[in-house]
C-alpha cells in the first residue's frame, strides 16, 4: 500500500458518499493534476459498499492516472476505524476532541498502533471544530489552546492533526474570524502536517493563505460538494432535463457530474496560485 504523502503540496480532501460522487472528484484531479483526498463521513461510511467503493478508486485512478485516497472522516470510535482499515482505507480519523485531553490522547494513541506500519495514516483533533458534519456536532467549539496541541503531540505519534483554528463546519452565517497565528505558532515547534476543517465559504484568497500557512497540508471540503449535487439538480430542472416525456436520467447524472467537477476544479486550481 502506498503512504499519503504529505510532505508536498497541500491536499484538498472532499467528502464523497457514492462511487458517482467519487467519480466527480476524481475527474476534477485527473484535469488539473492535482491529487486528492476522498473522504466519507461516519454516516456515509456506514451505508456505503466499502469494497465496491474501494476497488473502484483504485481501479478508476489506475486507468486515468489520478492519485486518490480514501479517507474515513471524523470517527468517534473505535470499531468503524478498525473496518475502514480491514477495507483498506488509506487514512482515518479518529475524533476524540470532544472529550478530556488525556482521553483524546489515549484514544489516539490506539488508533495510532492499529494503523502503524500498515501504510495507514491516523488524524485526530485538538480543540472542538464547530457546525456539523453529516451528524457529528461538537459540543463546545472553539479555538485549540496551544499548550493542549503540544502536549497531545508530545505524548501521541499521530501522523496529521486538525487544530480548531476559528472555522466551522457548513454553511457560515458570518464571515470567520480564523487564527492563522495559532497555526504559525505551532508548525515551527512540530513536523507534524496540520488538518483545516469547514473550508467550505472560505474564499479563495483565504484557502490560498491556508495552504501556505504553517504545516498545513490537508483543507477539508464536505458542504461545498453537497451544494454542488445541489446545483446540479437545480439546473437539470431549469433545463428541462425533468419533463416526464423524453426524460433520461443520464442527462441530469452528466448535470451532477458536471457541477461537482466543476467545483472541485476550482479548488484544486488554486494549488496553481499559491
Ligand atoms: P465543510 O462542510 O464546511 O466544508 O467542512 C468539511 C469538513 O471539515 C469535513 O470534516
Amino acid at each position: 500500500m502506498k503512504y499519503i504523502n504529505l510532505n508536498r503540496e497541500p491536499f484538498f480532501a472532499f467528502n464523497i458518499w457514492s462511487i458517482e460522487s467519487a467519480k466527480a472528484i476524481m475527474d476534477a484531479a485527473g484535469k488539473t493534476g492535482h491529487a486528492v483526498i476522498l473522504q466519507t463521513s461516519m454516516k456515509a461510511f456506514s451505508r456505503l459498499d466499502r469494497e465496491a467503493l474501494r476497488f473502484f478508486v483504485t481501479d478508476y485512478g489506475e486507468k486515468k492516472k489520478v492519485q486518490a485516497y480514501l479517507h474515513l472522516d471524523h470517527c468517534r470510535q473505535i470499531g468503524p476505524i478498525q473496518e475502514a482499515v480491514a477495507c483498506g482505507w488509506d487514512s482515518v480519523m479518529i475524533d476524540g476532541s470532544d472529550r478530556p485531553l488525556e482521553e483524546n490522547i489515549r484514544l489516539t494513541n490506539e488508533v495510532c498502533g492499529m494503523t502503524k506500519g500498515k501504510g495507514i495514516l491516523t488524524e485526530a483533533e485538538v480543540g472542538q471544530i464547530g457546525g456539523v458534519e453529516d451528524g457529528i456536532e461538537a459540543a463546545q467549539a472553539g479555538v485549540a489552546r496551544l499548550e493542549d496541541v503540544l502536549e497531545f503531540l508530545r505524548n501521541t505519534d499521530v501522523d496529521m492533526l486538525a487544530v480548531a483554528m476559528g472555522t466551522a463546519h457548513g454553511l457560515y452565517g458570518r464571515v470567520p474570524k480564523l487564527h492563522f497565528d495559532l497555526i504559525e505558532r505551532i508548525s515551527p515547534l512540530t513536523g507534524v502536517p496540520l488538518v483545516v476543517h469547514g473550508g467550505t465559504g472560505l474564499s479563495d484568497r483565504t484557502l490560498q493563505r491556508l495552504m501556505v500557512c504553517g504545516n498545513i497540508r490537508k483543507i477539508n471540503i464536505s458542504t461545498d460538494v453537497k451544494q454542488a449535487y445541489r446545483q446540479g439538480i437545480e439546473t437539470g430542472i431549469q433545463n428541462g432535463y425533468m419533463e416526464k416525456s423524453g426524460f433520461d436520467p443520464l442527462r441530469m447524472t452528466d448535470m451532477i457530474h458536471e457541477t461537482i467537477e466543476d467545483m472541485a476544479v476550482h479548488k484544486l486550481n488554486l494549488l496553481e496560485k499559491v
